[in-house]
């Protein structure tokens, strides 16, 4: 393991946590839960903070960035921190003009389509990573034995953005360019999995316990597709924290046909979000790898026996696989009530 001798898993303030005894395939005494999106504006206290400070600079402030991470940990007890950033900062910490524009998403200045400007991009210089790394290591000093988990964009949804130059429904020109021009996409690809596995390691040797890489739009991607032009740049991605030894959960919303080859790239854990059953997705994986899921955020809205019988359903499906982390199929939306939010802790820290 080469994580530094102070950090948070060594020194042996999170290697016993509920979270990461899950994450290894334990079963610990209380099933860890935690919710994408937790940091977010379902919190007043977030939209309070972010007042005059546009997104990026927020991610890019460590102060800030540490502050609305601990946000949830202390309002709802969940079993982990997820660092406060976004998926596109290391693209833009490697000189590329993106901007997250409220309601809509990141937005490029110019889209990435070329092999012309696939060369012109730079790589990340490890200097430029120094206030994540220092994000990270506030938010850790206050954390003890709660673990902070670290997350990345996967190569595939980077480029999904970089692609189209900003949200787009179907990602249709990545995946055009996957065939017509091979070359090019590989190029981007390999850019893309240097830059956001640099991000990834940056954030684990400051201090964070897990790590998550994010593939939301894999779902828009046929099996072939994905083990041909995709997996094999995931891969690449974590193999930046492949000799750290940290548990390694791998999510992407509308998965249910791509779990196993998902799984193949090197995962340790498999987040299944909410559109098939989560046995149903366990059995898919073979009932071998710790899972993660999969509330449906459309009953955080839904009256609370409603929701209370999901969650509790949801927990006995969980029993099918090694080990399980209760989470959200996808983000918390930013309507959501956020003492539901709490509420649904509760229930699953009580449940046997
Ligand atoms: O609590 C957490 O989960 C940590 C924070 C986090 C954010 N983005 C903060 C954020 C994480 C893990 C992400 C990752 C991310 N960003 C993904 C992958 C996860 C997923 O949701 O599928 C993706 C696809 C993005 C790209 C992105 N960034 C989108 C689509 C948006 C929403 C734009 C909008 O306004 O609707 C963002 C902005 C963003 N990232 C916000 C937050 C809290 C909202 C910004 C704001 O409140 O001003």
């Amino acid at each position: 393991m080469n994580l530094p001798a102070d950090h948070p898993l060594v020194d042996g303030r999170t290697a016993a946590s509920a979270l990461i005894r899950a994450y290894r395939g334990e079963r610990p005494e209380i099933t860890p839960i935690w919710f994408m999106r937790q940091a977010g504006r379902s919190l007043p206290e977030y939209r309070e903070l972010r007042v005059g400070t546009a997104m990026l600079d927020a991610c890019l402030d460590p102060e800030l960035s540490s502050e609305i991470t601990l946000q949830p940990v202390r309002r709802h007890g969940v079993d982990a921190g997820i660092f406060f950033s976004d998926i596109v900062v290391p693209l833009k910490l490697a000189g590329v003009d993106v901007d997250i524009v409220p309601g809509r998403g990141p937005v490029m200045g110019a889209p990435i389509r070329t092999m012309a400007e696939v060369a012109a991009l730079s790589p990340l210089e490890p200097d430029a990573l120094a206030p994540v790394a220092a994000g990270v290591a506030r938010t850790v000093a206050q954390l003890g034995s709660t673990p902070l988990i670290g997350f990345a964009g996967a190569p595939f949804t980077l480029a999904a953005y970089l692609v189209e130059g900003g949200p787009s429904k179907d990602h249709l020109r990545a995946r055009t360019l996957m065939h017509s021009e091979p070359g090019t996409w590989a190029a981007l690809m390999e850019w893309a999995a240097d830059v956001t596995g640099a991000f990834l390691r940056a954030q684990m040797l400051a201090g964070a316990s897990a790590a998550q890489l994010f593939d939301s739009w894999a779902g828009s991607l046929s099996l072939a597709d994905y083990t041909a032009y995709v997996a094999p740049w995931s891969k690449r991605a974590i193999s930046y924290v492949h000799d750290l030894e940290v548990p390694v959960v791998h999510f992407g919303v509308g998965t249910g046909e791509l779990l196993g080859a998902m799984r193949d790239i090197g995962a340790d854990v498999v987040g299944i979000d909410d559109r098939i059953p989560l046995d149903e997705g366990i059995r898919r994986l073979g009932g071998t790898i710790p899972v993660q899921g999969n509330i449906n955020p459309a009953l955080l809205a839904a009256p609370w026996p409603v929701l209370e019988a999901h969650v509790l359903a949801i927990l006995e499906r969980g029993k099918t696989a090694p080990a399980h982390v209760v989470n959200l199929g996808h983000g918390v939306p930013p309507e959501t009530d956020p003492t539901v939010l709490t509420r649904i802790v509760e229930l699953v820290h009580a449940a046997r």
